[in-house]
């Protein structure tokens, strides 16, 4: 029996599009039925219905030769709280940068007939699958074109809305040079190692955000790519457990590796997170509260011997302090595991103190900011530090961000 019919196509992406709505990716009229035109399995041939209308799933389309994925057609999720934090209307001019052929064809449905859209990638596999795809499901009018989104696409600049659908850890001038005056720009922006979607407005000439999103993504070739460092502290295959730094973090890594085989340090905070709460906004207080950040990555079996007391691929909050460090972990508070108590383990020379200051900062994010946003600007690099708003600064090679926190009265 061949499932792939336009009948399950058609029931499936009602499905998705009622789960868009019950995950609140989906907010807008506009939105909804940009999801309920485009048909998703068009851009996604050879794939099963159920993967392709999945609303959490990614299909992959590329990946390099360490295995890693370099291009894919982005959940349906993703897709919908980036276009909602957009707020594209109609007649809008839109430039996406990353190409899958889907997202473009969502934009157009939003932007409608007397809008523009134009979608490029670095990659000329994608940019030709994605043009072949869009004229076959009848978006023939969506300008798609091969180049590095360092720089953008002037030629049908200035655009009204700019999304970027590649993670980035800058924003090159040439996107904030080509968005309108009273433009919006949507970016995957990661700071210290946490990438949020960040929807940002021209103030004068700077960048200020409006709304942000956890989010994750492929990340940015060309000019643009900046990877993470590892400063890795124990490299027994299988049970690896390094920490993820920007390029401008010097650690002493022989330090903190020699830190990590000595006896943990433990400090409580007092505060506590319900099983399924999530804790993204306190990494994102903890990352503009410390001065040196860094995420914690380790292998599952690196906990299950006891060599760290968290496990995550991604990582976990950890303040560094020169030969010691200290990362955020929990303890469960009951046997049902419904209420966990947030606290912090030490490893080095000043593994207690270190401990210590990271669980003050808990007690501040839950006392003063548990239900705040934060704020994110982006000047210019130059910048002067008086002509930046008060928060943690963080340095890149065209700007200077910012993040900022309510002020306590
Ligand atoms: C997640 S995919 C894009 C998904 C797409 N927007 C969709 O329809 O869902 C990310 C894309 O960014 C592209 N990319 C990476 N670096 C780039 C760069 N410097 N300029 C333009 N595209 C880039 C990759 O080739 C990849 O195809």
């Amino acid at each position: 029996m061949n499932i792939n019919t336009p009948e399950n196509a058609e029931q499936l992406r009602d499905k998705m599009v009622a789960d868009l709505r019950d995950l609140d990716a989906i907010r807008s009229d506009a939105v909804e039925k940009a999801f309920r035109s485009v048909p998703r399995h068009l851009f996604a041939p050879g794939e099963s219905l159920e993967q392709v209308y999945a609303a959490e799933k990614a299909v992959i389309t590329k990946t390099d030769s360490n295995g890693i994925n370099i291009s894919s057609v982005s959940a349906p999720r993703i897709q919908a709280f980036m276009l909602e934090q957009a707020g594209i209307r109609p007649g809008m001019r839109v430039l996406e940068v990353g190409s899958g052929g889907y997202n473009a064809a969502l934009i157009a449905e939003l932007v409608g007939d007397e809008g523009e859209v134009t979608s490029i990638d670095i990659d000329p596999d994608i940019t030709d699958r994605a043009r072949r795809f869009l004229d076959e499901a009848g978006y023939e009018r969506v300008n798609v074109s091969v180049v590095d989104g360092e720089e953008g696409e002037p030629k049908h600049a200035p655009y009204d809305r700019i999304i970027v659908t590649a993670g980035t850890w800058d924003i090159p001038p040439a996107w904030t040079d080509q968005l309108a005056d009273d433009g919006r720009l949507v970016v995957p922006l990661r700071v210290r190692g946490l990438t949020r979607s960040i929807a940002f407005e021209r103030e004068g000439d700077h960048l200020v955000s409006r709304d942000y999103e956890l989010c994750g993504f492929v990340q940015m070739q060309g000019a643009g790519e900046n990877q993470l460092q590892l400063a890795v502290l124990h490299d027994v295959e299988g049970e690896e457990v390094a920490l993820r730094l920007d390029d401008d973090q010097q650690v002493e890594t022989a330090r903190l590796r020699e830190a990590l085989g000595r006896p943990r340090a433990e400090a409580w905070s007092g505060v506590t997170l319900g099983g399924f709460e999530p804790w993204d906004q306190l990494e994102l207080w903890l990352a503009s509260a410390v001065p040196d950040f860094a995420l914690l990555a380790a292998k599952r079996p690196a906990r299950d011997k006891g060599i760290v007391a968290t496990a995550s691929p991604m990582g976990t909050a950890t303040l560094i302090n020169g030969a010691s460090f200290a990362y955020r972990t929990t303890r469960p508070l009951n046997e049902e595991r419904t209420t966990f108590e947030l606290g912090a383990i030490g490893h080095g020379p000043d593994a207690q103190e270190t401990a210590e200051r990271l669980v003050e900062q808990i007690r501040v994010w839950d006392r003063d900011h548990r239900t705040d946003q934060a704020r994110f600007e982006v000047h210019p690099a130059g910048t002067p530090d008086d002509k930046l708003p008060a928060g943690r600064v963080i340095d890149k090679r065209h700007t200077r961000v910012t993040i900022s926190w309510p002020q306590q009265s």
